[in-house]
């Protein structure tokens, strides 16, 4: 039995004698017991420097584990001078990991199936536990709900490695397959993210909605304040990938905000509580959004038609993750982070987002729909 293990087992005699007297006191020293037992795990993080694995890298070291890296030395590399770096490239490239060992490791940069093999491959008897990021778009259709059992998606040639739009999903979904095949079902953890968001999100999806509310004026929103949205806080995925570690918990876990819990209005409202504008909203329905093919790209992000192909892709069923300890953070949050991060860049990057309107087309957009419905 590996350490870790027999940590896990450890804590949990030790949370069920304490839940089997009712005392809450006890409960809660147990679950101390539980978190110290398994402080300083050695956790390899592959792809810690981009967006979602610093938040990792803080939320480990901030509970006293030991953080190595697995990169390039590409991307950010100033962020951990403190930290031991393994250089090297997921293609072909992981002769740095050899002949060293981990409590565990995240892949939080695989995109392609023969990258996630190779490292779950070396990495497999030289780690104790393995975490997989995935993402939703594993999913095969979101005409209808999704759960972690719901069918994933393919390719038809499973040898394709270029990540476009439409290889992402069953790219990610192929990679799930390879790892589960290297790592034993006890060690693995895969988890499935929708749309992660807050400070520090490259991608601006989220980040559009707060910082083009915060400039005011009239603002095209889509659909109805009514339709249904999911995200989740980059600091509540990180605080769960820990968890994760900590309490091995192993299988799939869908990464979400609860179905149901949030729409575009709240955004809205939320997006204006956060930056104090006088932004008007102009709620323009899907069937103008189409015409004017105004959701092209990223152009109108986070959102998407209650009708097409995506209508259920914000009823993807978290609930396990909920149940193991998954806590959302208020979207509120999220967004007032999000806002104060962008603020905090500089001009040559926030003078061209990589998600929403152009103000331009926003604006023709608006006088359309106004001489509509005037
Ligand atoms: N963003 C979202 O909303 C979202 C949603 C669902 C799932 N996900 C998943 O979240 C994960 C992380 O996304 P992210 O945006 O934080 O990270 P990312 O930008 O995809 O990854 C960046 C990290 O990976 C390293 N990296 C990139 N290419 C590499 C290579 N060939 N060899 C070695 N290291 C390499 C980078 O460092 P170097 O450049 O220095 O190598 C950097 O540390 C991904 O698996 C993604 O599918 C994201």
């Amino acid at each position: 039995m590996n350490k870790n293990r027999r940590r896990f087992i450890q804590a949990s005699i030790l949370g069920t004698a304490a839940a089997a007297t009712g005392g809450l006191s006890q409960t809660a020293t147990a679950k101390e017991e539980q978190t110290a037992t398994n402080q300083g795990m050695d956790i390899l993080i592959l792809g810690g420097t981009g967006f979602i694995g610093p938040h990792m890298v803080r939320e480990a070291l901030k509970r006293g584990h030991n953080v190595s890296l697995f990169n390039r030395g590409k991307t950010n590399n100033t962020l951990f001078p403190d930290l031991t770096l393994y250089k090297g490239d997921r293609d072909g490239g992981l002769d740095a990991l050899e002949g060293h060992k981990w409590d565990a490791v995240i892949d939080n940069s695989g995109y392609v199936p023969r990258h996630v093999e190779d490292s779950a491959r070396l990495l497999s008897s030289v780690s104790d536990f393995y975490l997989y990021v995935s993402t939703i778009s594993t999913y095969a259709s979101f005409a209808a709900p999704n759960d972690e059992n719901s069918p994933l998606g393919t390719l038809d040639d499973e040898t394709v490695e270029e990540v476009t739009g439409e290889t992402y999903g069953p790219l990610k979904a192929l990679c799930e397959k390879r790892v589960a095949a290297e790592i034993d079902a006890d060690n693995l953890t895969i988890l499935r993210p929708t749309y992660i968001c807050g400070p520090g999100d490259k991608t601006d999806r989220f980040t559009y909605w707060p910082v083009r509310t915060s400039k005011g004026g009239d603002m095209l929103w889509p659909g109805t304040p009514a339709d249904e949205i999911q995200i989740i806080d980059v600091r509540d995925f990180a605080t769960f990938t820990i968890d994760c570690l900590e309490q091995r918990m192993t299988g799939i876990y869908n990464t979400v905000t609860p179905v149901g819990s949030y729409t575009m209005g709240d955004l809205h409202d939320d997006s204006l509580a956060v930056s104090a504008s006088d932004m008007n909203a102009i709620w323009v329905d899907s069937d103008f959004i189409d015409e004017h093919e105004l959701a092209e790209g990223r152009a109108i992000p986070i959102w998407s038609s209650p009708e097409g192909e995506y209508a259920k892709v914000a009823m993807v069923n978290g609930e396990k993750a909920v149940a193991a300890g998954l806590r959302n953070r208020p979207v509120r949050e999220t967004a007032r982070d999000a806002l104060a991060w962008w603020n905090s860049l500089p001009e040559e990057r926030t003078s061209t987002p990589r998600a929403g309107l152009d103000p331009a087309k926003e604006a023709e957009a608006l006088a359309m729909w106004k001489a509509k419905h005037s």
